[in-house]
């Protein structure tokens, strides 16, 4: 079935919200958004929101539902014309200083970052205005020749910017959007949260690379079942193993990269502790051997847990 005037619409709007949200997480990263992606996204509102989009609604949705007798004031019709007009009012701020900053004027970041928070607020609110307000209003009103002539006038908007018009502005949406995009949640934390978190688990963790080298461990300076100290950091795990199990640490880490195993599982009495410990293979997203993790845990109490407790049994709580 071919696209209803609605759906070509909607999806402008679906888009837009796309691009507006991969430009507020490229405002998260540090150091900001890259040039190119600022550059992509002044052209994309400036050209294809405000002069395309809008335009379509503007000179050939409003006026026929007005026409219709849908009242230009005092109803919703009204309300999304000045929202059009709050909006240029933003994008030009939006427009003068994200060029200002993907020419290379840093120190305008935050004020930029301000007024694209304003003018993306803006738009959400009045997107959603318009798919469930307006346009049920719209197609309430039309006759079947309405909805061809708006569908034809979408049409002819896009046309006289040019051939493929859509298809050329959608492809400037991918990509802010592409370039916006998190390759993982932990991305969208602030930089101490994550050595934070991991710190707060009951269990130790350590890393070494691919190359079997120490890298990473939780709980410095906190009170821990094995001590480490930085002079680990960079050592091959091999000189980290006592010499008479240190064949045991290679053939484990052998199995890893080779892909035979997903685990290898230790426990031990510590002292009338019960230690759990455990070896794990890291993998990337794409598969390829990061490294190896050890994870220790005192399970002494967890051993100890039967019948259940839950949230509303705790009377620890307020
Ligand atoms: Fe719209």
């Amino acid at each position: 079935m071919s696209e209803t005037w609605t759906d070509l619409l909607k999806r402008d709007h679906e888009t837009t919200e796309r691009v507006l949200d991969a430009i507020a997480r490229a405002f998260e990263a540090p150091g900001g958004p890259p040039r190119s992606v600022v550059a992509d996204a002044v052209e994309y509102f400036a050209r294809y929101v405000d002069q395309c989009h809008n335009k379509k609604e503007e000179n050939h949705l409003f006026p026929l539902i007005e026409r219709l007798g849908v009242p230009r004031h005092g109803g919703p019709l009204g309300v999304m014309l000045q929202e059009h007009e709050e909006s240029q009012r933003l994008l030009a701020a939006v427009v003068s200083l994200g060029r200002a900053y993907a020419d290379g004027e840093e120190a305008d970041a935050g004020n930029l970052r301000v007024v694209f928070t304003q003018y993306a607020d803006l738009l959400k609110n009045h997107f959603w205005k318009e798919n469930d307000i307006l346009y049920p209003m719209a197609i309430r009103v039309m006759k079947p020749a309405d909805a061809a002539a708006v569908l034809a006038g979408i049409e002819s908007v896009e046309a006289a910017l040019g051939t493929d018009t859509r298809a050329r502005y959608y492809a400037i949406a991918d990509r802010i959007i592409a370039a916006g995009r998190l390759e993982d949640l932990v991305f969208g934390l602030d930089r101490q949260v994550l050595p934070a978190m991991l710190n707060s688990l009951p269990i130790e963790l350590s890393f070494v690379d691919a190359d079997d080298r120490v890298r990473y461990f939780s709980h410095e300076n906190l009170p821990k079942i094995f001590g480490r100290t930085r002079g680990a950091i960079g050592m091959p795990v091999q000189q980290c193993h006592p010499e008479k199990s240190v064949h045991k640490v290679i053939a484990i880490l052998a199995d890893f990269k080779a892909g035979r195993r997903q685990v290898a599982e230790f426990w031990i009495d510590l002292q009338g502790r019960m230690i759990h410990i455990r070896y794990w293979p890291v993998h990337g997203q794409d598969g390829a051997y990061l490294g190896c993790m050890e994870t220790v845990q005192d399970i002494t109490e967890i051993q100890k847990l039967t019948g259940q407790r839950r949230l509303l049994d705790d009377a620890a709580g307020s």
